[in-house]
C-alpha cells in the first residue's frame, strides 16, 4: 500500500481527493498550515469514510519542520494542493503569492529530494494558458503568455520548475493537472468549499448570495460574443476532479505528464444562475455589471488526453454540483 503526503489536504479540493484515495486503500498524511481551512474537515472525512488522516500543522515555507516530517515518515508520493489562490489578492500582494506558492514548492521539492521521494502530483490551473484565440484548450497550446495575475504566474513557474527537475533527475515522476473550474462538493453535504479567504470565483460568491452574506451577484458582462452574452467556463464537479487524481497516480512514470481536468463543455454565468435556482427552488438576486478585467469570453477544456491516457472522464453535471451545493448549504 502506498503512503501519500497530501499538502493542503484540509482545503476544498484536497479533502475531496482524500475521500477518493481512501476508497483505493491508500494511507494518508496531511500537511496544512490551516491558513484557508479548518481542522474539523478531518472529522468530516472520518464521518464519510471511517478513516482520518494523520495531520501535521506545518507551513510550506518552514523548510526545517517539513524536512523533519519527511525524515520521520516514508512517503511514496506527494499530492501538492497547498497554495494561495485568491486572484485579486495576488495582484495586491504579489510577493506573498510568489513566496508562498513558488518558495513553498521549492522547499517541498528540496525535502522530497533530500529524503528520496520521487513522485509528485501538482494542482495547476487552466489559467496557465493565458489569453489565446481559442475557446477549447488542449495541452499542446503554449503556456505562460498573457497570464493576467501573479497567482497564475506562480502556477506557470511551478510547472516549469517541475519540468526542469525532471530533466535533471531521471527518477523524478510528476503529473501536472490543469483544473478548469471546480464546483460542487461531496454528495453527503458534509464537506464543502469553506474558505477563509475573500473569494472572487463565481460559485463561492453564489453561495454567499444564497446565504444572504452578499446582497446580489454581480454578473461581469452580458455583452460577450457567447450565446447569452455572459462568460462561459468549464465547471467540473469536485468529486470528478478528485477521481482524476486517483487515475493519475495509477499512470505515473518518469518525466512529466500534463493533463487538463475538465468536462469539455462550456456553461454560461446565466446558465449557472438558472441551475442554482432550479436546485435550490429559490431566486438568486443578481445584476449585470461591466466586464471584469482579465476575463476571457469563453474557456473550456479539451479533456481527450486524460480520457485516452488515464481512462478518466467526468460523470457528473452542473446540475449535480448545484444539488450537492444546496445540500451543503442546508447543512451549515
Ligand atoms: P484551498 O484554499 O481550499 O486549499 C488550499 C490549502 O492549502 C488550504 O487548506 C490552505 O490552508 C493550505 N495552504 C496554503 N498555503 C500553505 C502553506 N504555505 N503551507 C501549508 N498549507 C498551506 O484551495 P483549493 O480550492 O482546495 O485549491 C487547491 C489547489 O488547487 C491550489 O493549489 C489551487 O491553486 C489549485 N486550483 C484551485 C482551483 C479552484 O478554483 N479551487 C482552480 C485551479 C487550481
Ligand atoms: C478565475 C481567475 C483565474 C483562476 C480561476 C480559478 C480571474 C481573471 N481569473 O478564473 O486566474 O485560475 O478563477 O481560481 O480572476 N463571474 C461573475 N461574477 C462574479 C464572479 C465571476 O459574473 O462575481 C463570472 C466570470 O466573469 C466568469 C465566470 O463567472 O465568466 C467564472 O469566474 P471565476 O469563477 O472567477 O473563474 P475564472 O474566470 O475562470
Amino acid at each position: 500500500m502506498e503512503r501519500i503526503l497530501v499538502t493542503g489536504g484540509t482545503g476544498y479540493i484536497g479533502s475531496h481527493t482524500i475521500i477518493e484515495l481512501y476508497k483505493k486503500g491508500y494511507e494518508i498524511d496531511v500537511l496544512d498550515n490551516l491558513f484557508n481551512s479548518k481542522i474539523t474537515v478531518l472529522d468530516k472525512i472520518k464521518e464519510i469514510c471511517g478513516k482520518k488522516p494523520g495531520f501535521y500543522k506545518i507551513d510550506l515555507c518552514d523548510f526545517d519542520a517539513m524536512n523533519d516530517l519527511f525524515k520521520k515518515n516514508k512517503y511514496d508520493l506527494v499530492m501538492h494542493f497547498a497554495g494561495l489562490k485568491a486572484v485579486g489578492e495576488s495582484v495586491e500582494k504579489p510577493l506573498k503569492y510568489y513566496e508562498n506558492n513558488v518558495g513553498g514548492t521549492i522547499n517541498l521539492l528540496k525535502c522530497m529530494q533530500e529524503n528520496g521521494v520521487n513522485k509528485i502530483i501538482f494542482s495547476s490551473s487552466a489559467t496557465v494558458y493565458g489569453d489565446q484565440s481559442v475557446s477549447k484548450f488542449d495541452e499542446t497550446l503554449q503556456t505562460g503568455v498573457g497570464i493576467t495575475n501573479p497567482y497564475g504566474e506562480t502556477k506557470h513557474i511551478i510547472e516549469e520548475m517541475l519540468k526542469d527537475v525532471a530533466e535533471s533527475d531521471p527518477k523524478f515522476e510528476a503529473v501536472i493537472l490543469r483544473y478548469f473550474n471546480p464546483v460542487g462538493n461531496h454528495p453527503s453535504g458534509l464537506l464543502g468549499e469553506d474558505p477563509n479567504d475573500i473569494p472572487n470565483n463565481l460559485m463561492p460568491i453564489i453561495m454567499k448570495v444564497s446565504r444572504g452574506e452578499i446582497a446580489e451577484l454581480s454578473v461581469y458582462g452580458d455583452d460577450y460574443p457567447t450565446e447569452d452574452g455572459s462568460g462561459v467556463r468549464d465547471y467540473i464537479h469536485v468529486v470528478d476532479l478528485a477521481k482524476g487524481h486517483v487515475a493519475a497516480i495509477e499512470h505515473m512514470k518518469p518525466g512529466v505528464l500534463i493533463y487538463n481536468l475538465g468536462t469539455g463543455k462550456g456553461t454560461s454565468v446565466f446558465e449557472m444562475i438558472a441551475a442554482f435556482e432550479e436546485a435550490g427552488k429559490k431566486k438568486l438576486p443578481y445584476k449585470v455589471v461591466g466586464r471584469r478585467a482579465g476575463d476571457l469570453a469563453e474557456m473550456y477544456a479539451d479533456p481527450t488526453k486524460a480520457k485516452e491516457e488515464l481512462g478518466w472522464e467526468t460523470e457528473l453535471t452542473v446540475g449535480d454540483a448545484m444539488r450537492d451545493t444546496i445540500r451543503y448549504l442546508n447543512s451549515l
